[in-house]
């Protein structure tokens, strides 16, 4: 949404869903080499950039007060890489605003895709045309050229190499995390032992049905390592295995989990009754569409 009076550029940085993450193997740097089925919901956090006399960070949203708002944020340092690449370009002081509606640390890709928001934020403020930005996000995060994407994809290597999916389905989905933040090094470390089985070729997927067909036959290799680490994470599967789901699994490095479902309807039903059940838990229904609010 480009405002050209205020000249505020803002952004959905969408969550990522790893809806299979299969560890294949390490690389002699100790990144993990995965093999991901990703798609991205049509929730997250929300950028907003526009020109300012001074530069400026400012960090708001449900979640926003255990996020720091200094240069170790993914956001300052996603501008000042691109400022560091484009100097002349990128001189311009910069309000950067935040809003943070996902939980941080929760295996949704909330750093990485607010990341990826504010580079292609910026890059339209400043007037930066480039075919760098996936390069110029991998050197923030592994997982922040898929979130430049943002579309349905299978990503192998340490998350880089994409590849895009054409007409997949629409996925209703509930996301649900309770609260206690897991760390993806820590995860990703304790794994204790790796199955290196790459992901089944996709066929072609038409339906809910079709999906979960497929996911039944792959897993996220992280769960039992962030599970160990985050035992809440077991509470959150058995609450979203009680709402008759087709499918349950956890994202990413944890510790947010996903349930799909036959209908949005259905998906909707089990939000509410999850938030009356837990009210302090994050829980949001919500889809893999392209309408982002
Ligand atoms: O790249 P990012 O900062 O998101 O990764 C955080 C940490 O997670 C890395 O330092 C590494 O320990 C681990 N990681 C990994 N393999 C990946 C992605 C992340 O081992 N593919």
């Amino acid at each position: 949404m480009l405002d050209s009076v205020e000249r505020t550029i803002s952004l959905i940085a969408p969550a990522k869903i790893n809806l299979a993450l299969h560890v294949t193997g390490r690389r002699d740097d100790g990144y993990h080499l995965l093999d991901s089925l990703v798609v991205f919901a049509h929730v997250g956090d929300k950028v907003s950039v526009k020109r300012a006399p001074v530069d400026s960070f400012e960090v708001s949203g449900p979640f926003g007060r255990t996020l720091p708002d200094d240069e170790t944020n993914l956001v300052l340092k996603a501008r000042n890489a691109l400022r560091a690449r484009f100097p002349e370009k990128a001189a311009l002081p910069v309000a950067i605003h935040l809003e943070k509606r996902l939980p941080i640390a929760s295996g949704i890709g909330g750093g990485s895709s607010d990341a990826a928001a504010t580079l292609r934020a910026l890059t339209a403020l400043w007037g930066i045309e480039t075919d760098e930005l996936a390069a110029i996000g991998l050197t923030l995060g592994a997982d922040v050229p898929m979130c430049l994407y943002g579309q349905p994809l299978i990503a192998r290597g340490i998350g880089e190499e994409i590849e895009g999916i054409d007409d997949f389905p629409h996925l209703p989905m509930v996301l649900v995390n309770s609260g206690v933040a897991t760390s993806t090094p820590q995860v990703f470390s304790a794994l204790a032992k790796r199955d290196n089985q790459s992901l089944p070729n996709l066929p072609k997927l038409s339906s809910v049905h079709d999906v979960c067909n497929y996911l039944r036959q792959t897993d996220n290799h992280l769960f039992s390592a962030a599970e160990m680490l985050t035992p809440a994470i077991g509470d959150v599967m058995t609450a979203l295995r009680n709402t008759d789901p087709r499918l349950v699994r956890m994202s990413g490095s944890g510790g947010t989990c996903f349930a799909i479902y036959g209908s949005d309807q259905e998906a909707e039903a089990a939000a509410a009754a999850l938030k009356r059940a837990q009210p302090g838990w994050f829980v949001v229904a919500t889809h893999n569409g392209m309408e982002r609010s």
